[in-house]
């Protein structure tokens, strides 16, 4: 069935047909190519290892090499190419309600994938394909992202591989007060550049002589937590978001995790600058940062379900989710159509995450 969900209410890809701007160099779905249902490949350890995303402080020189090549050649890529670097972040853009896509069979109810139950797979989804594009482009299959470790107080800071000013993983449009400047998890987009002291304490699980620098760490901790491990709010409604359904308008029930996320977002983007780039929507996916922040938030699904400390939590169940679908462009330009269900388990997308501390895991106690 190549018309759309047969689930009444399950989300369809946009409708690529009510172009804005039909422009193949600023627009990759449009006019829109025939597509091909994805099938995940096989994964098991004696055709290909599951790719491993380290966390972005911890890499050695040689994958930031790696890396850095892989994002070249996806920037030199012809600006039509669907792999090329800006069109994959109109991809992101495509899923905006900015963009100005309508929902297929629904004219009047525009498209966005923040804000409801379609955040989390969607990413995981546009991170999937993003990761298979830059191993192509240096004929690694194993390449795997990098994840901004923001949960950690090691990794509570823009990751230096992506502030040298050399570098293809470098994006001017930051805010400047924050390059080397400990995360604020409580950062408010009109909040005055120096933040005042916090005033919550608890054991810094790391030993500075700046006070202000552990009430951070500590506030930070507790925010994640708060966000992922709470143990009042285990739903999926609260930590995936919940339900948008077909014909309904854009919804902006963020689950905690999101909400989380966007805070980040408004931290790294030019202050003075509407919080270019990563701080809008349609430009948040220019900034290389932007898969690494990503990647992590895909990390934190996959702890959620699998490492709490009470237990494990559960996806949502409605077909209405399981079925929804959308497009994107694979690594061999295929334009294919994915659904939610296949992404519920990163190993069987050949993924997975390195280890690394979860200090936040006690922070609510
Ligand atoms: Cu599509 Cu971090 O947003």
């Amino acid at each position: 069935n190549n018309t759309g969900s047969a689930f009444g209410a399950s989300l369809s890809p946009p409708d690529p047909t009510n172009c804005v701007q039909p422009d193949p160099e600023k627009d990759p779905f449009c006019p829109p190519p025939p597509f091909k249902d994805y099938e995940l490949p096989p994964h098991d350890d004696k055709t290909l290892p599951l790719r491993i995303r380290p966390a972005a402080h911890l890499v050695t020189d040689d994958y930031i090499a790696k890396y850095e090549e892989a994002v070249r050649r996806m920037q030199d890529l012809p600006p039509d190419d669907p792999r090329s670097f800006m069109q994959q972040a109109n991809v992101h853009r495509a899923y905006c309600d900015g963009r100005g896509y309508t929902q297929k069979g629904f004219a009047d109810y525009k498209l966005d994938v923040h804000g409801s139950w379609i955040f989390f797979p969607w990413h995981r989804w546009y991170l999937y394909f993003y990761e298979k594009i830059l191993g192509k482009m240096i004929g690694d299959p194993t390449f795997a992202l990098p994840f901004w470790n923001w949960d950690n107080p090691a990794g509570m800071r823009i990751p230096p591989i992506f502030t040298d000013k050399s570098s293809p993983l470098y994006d001017e449009h930051r805010n400047s007060d924050h390059v080397n400047a400990f995360i604020d998890l409580d950062y408010k987009k009109d909040d005055s550049p120096v933040k005042p002291p916090q005033t919550i304490l608890w054991p810094p699980v790391e030993k500075k002589n700046n006070s202000i620098v552990d009430n951070l760490i500590v506030n930070n901790l507790i925010k994640v937590y708060t966000a992922v491990a709470s143990k009042t709010n285990s739903s999926p409604d609260y930590f995936l978001g919940p339900a948008f359904e077909a014909g309904s308008a854009p919804q902006q029930h963020f689950g905690s995790l999101e909400s989380l996320h966007n805070t980040v977002h408004s931290w790294t983007g030019e202050r003075e600058n509407n919080h270019h780039d990563m701080g809008l929507l349609a430009t948040a996916a220019k900034d290389p940062i932007f898969f690494a922040h990503h990647s992590n938030v895909d990390r934190m699904w996959n702890i959620w379900k699998t490492e709490l400390l009470d237990g494990r939590r559960f996806d949502h169940k409605s077909d209405d989710w399981l079925e929804s679908s959308f497009f994107f462009y694979d690594e061999n330009k295929n334009y294919v159509r994915v659904k939610v269900k296949d992404c519920l388990d990163s190993k069987k997308m050949g993924y997975d995450y390195q280890r690394v501390d979860l200090p936040w895991l006690l922070a609510g106690e």
